[in-house]
């Protein structure tokens, strides 16, 4: 089958690809996507790892769950009684199952919408030809001038103990569980880690994570990283750091992990189930890369520039495929930037102001540096720190765990970074990011009138700590 030449292929319709691919069309391109994913019938499922397996599944289920917890512990405060509250598991993965259904069928209108042409299937490089690239989709050889590659990551597995998504679990095996266990285990104590063990938590599973690190969410600021654990261990989250792990033996009653904690002692620990959520791997499995000498780096990621171009002209990759963080709202940039740099124009991502959030109970959400990355640069900063238990909103709620905190350069007070633990964090950091790439300063927050009541006011306060001079602390 041979098609007319496209002006754009692109590989892979997660977060990265679906929207490079929208953008690009937008932009007046004659666009062709390629995405290989099944649903549970065989048929297209684009959205990638972000829809299918990763960002909605897990929030859907962090959602379910959370609602159980509050009807179990918290209503009662409010007044409420609840009788035989129980969790119907089932119903709970086909409502995730359902969401995940609804986003898969929003891309493919979105396709039709943008006159984007979606092949399902594998596509890999068939060769360099004259005018572009020819890449392969089952019987279909397609060719561009332009490609962009966003084939994303897989999880990585702990060597010799490969997912069997039955008891020993990658994130897809971990959003599917279909009762809750008795005992869960969870090897890494990171994103997928924290928000996986929270929602089995709740559901009622006696959760250890075991952590190779000595210290806890070493990449988030220490003083909320240190409320976050404070607050993770009263829910009844067991976590144990710098463990080495041994021994993983998985059999019909359930997986014995062996161990030795920080201090060399061994132990075992038997489980039901062992979700192993150790980080993530680029996926260039399939692309058939050496086709055309297309570079990877000794991880297997995609070798780019700052803007994303490999060592091919007219060859881009963005997302989980190539470096920096490995988020859909980073890989959603970068398809935008490359789509508006085909077309000629100045597309742009700023890595200094990417947030990232963590959907736990409190949530924990940031952007820019640290304070320990402040005092490891040498730079001179002001720090400002607002706790939501002087906040009327957050009473209100009744959620009062955790803070806002702000730091500021020490000479002009511009914002370097702010750091959230508590509720609603993922929606309060977009202020931050907003003030970040204005480059304002903490004044700018603290002048600015936030409504009554609401948790925003926190930010306020926080940005006038920086100055010491809180209104409500
Ligand atoms: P992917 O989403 O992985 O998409 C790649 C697509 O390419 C897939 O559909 C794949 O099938 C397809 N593909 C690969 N090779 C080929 C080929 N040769 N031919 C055709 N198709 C191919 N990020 C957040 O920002 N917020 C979150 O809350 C969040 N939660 C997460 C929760 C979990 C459990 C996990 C695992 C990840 C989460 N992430 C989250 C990370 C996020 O999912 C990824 O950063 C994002 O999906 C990366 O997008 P991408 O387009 O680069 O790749
Ligand atoms: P991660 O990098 O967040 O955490 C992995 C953890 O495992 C680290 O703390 C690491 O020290 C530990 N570890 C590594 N090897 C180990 C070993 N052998 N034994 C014990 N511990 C070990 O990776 P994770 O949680 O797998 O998630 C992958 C990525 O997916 C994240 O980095 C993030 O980019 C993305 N993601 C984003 C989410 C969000 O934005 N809310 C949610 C979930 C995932």
């Amino acid at each position: 089958m041979s098609n007319p030449p496209f002006d754009v292929i692109v590989i892979g319709a997660g977060p990265g690809g679906y929207i490079a691919a929208i953008r690009a069309a937008q932009l007046g391109f004659n666009v062709a996507c390629i995405d290989e994913w099944k649903n549970d019938k065989g048929g297209p499922a684009p959205g990638g790892t972000c829809t299918n397996v990763g960002c909605i599944p897990s929030k859907a289920l962090l959602q379910s769950s959370e609602h159980f917890e509050h009807a179990g512990h918290a209503f009662a405060d409010h007044g409420i009684g609840l009788k035989d509250l129980r969790m119907d598991v089932a119903k709970m993965l086909a409502r995730k199952n359902q969401i995940v259904k609804q986003n898969n069928d929003g891309i493919l209108y979105l396709f039709k919408k943008n006159k984007v042409t979606f092949f399902h299937g594998r596509g890999s490089f068939a060769g360099a030809v004259a005018g572009g690239y020819e890449v392969a989709v089952g019987d279909a050889k397609l060719v561009a001038k332009q490609v962009v590659v966003a084939t994303g990551s897989v999880a990585r597995a702990l060597p010799g103990t490969p997912f069997d998504e039955e008891r020993v679990l990658s994130n897809d095996g971990a959003l599917r569980i279909g009762a809750v266990p008795k005992k869960l285990g969870l090897i890494g104590s990171g994103v997928i880690g924290l928000e996986m063990g929270s929602v089995w938590r709740r559901l009622g599973a006696e959760v250890t994570v075991l952590e190779a690190l000595p210290t806890f969410l070493g990449a988030v600021d220490e003083q909320i990283a240190k409320e976050a654990h404070k607050a993770f261990t009263k829910q009844g989250l067991k976590i144990e750091l710098g463990v080495k792990v041994g021994e993983i033996k998985s059999g019909k009653s359930g997986v014995e992990v062996e161990y030795t904690d920080a201090k060399g002692a061994a132990h075992k620990l038997a489980v039901d189930k062992l979700i192993v959520s150790i980080g993530r791997a680029p996926n260039t499995q399939g692309l058939n890369a050496q086709a055309v000498g297309l570079a990877l780096d000794e991880r297997g990621a995609i070798v780019v520039d700052a803007e994303c171009r490999t060592n091919l002209p007219g060859v881009w990759a963005v997302g989980d495929v190539v470096r920096g963080p490995m988020l859909a709202h980073k890989a959603e940039e970068e398809g935008v930037a490359v789509a508006e740099r085909i077309a000629g124009q100045h597309g742009h991502v700023n890595f200094d102001t990417i947030p990232w959030v963590i959907y736990t109970s409190p949530e924990i959400a940031w952007v820019g540096q640290t304070e320990q990355q402040l005092k490891a640069s040498g730079r001179a900063y002001k720090a400002g720190v607002f706790p939501f238990m002087a906040n009327g909103r957050a009473r209100a709620l009744g959620d009062t765990t955790g803070m806002v905190k702000f730091l500021a350069d020490a000479a002009t007070d511009e914002i370097l970074g702010v750091h959230i633990v508590g509720p609603m964090a993922s929606e309060l950091i977009s202020e931050a990011v907003v003030a970040m790439e204005f480059k304002a300063s903490a004044e700018d927050i603290a002048r600015i009138c936030h409504a009554h009541p609401s948790l925003s006011e926190a930010t306020k306060e926080a940005a006038l700590a920086v100055d010491k001079r809180t209104l409500n602390f």
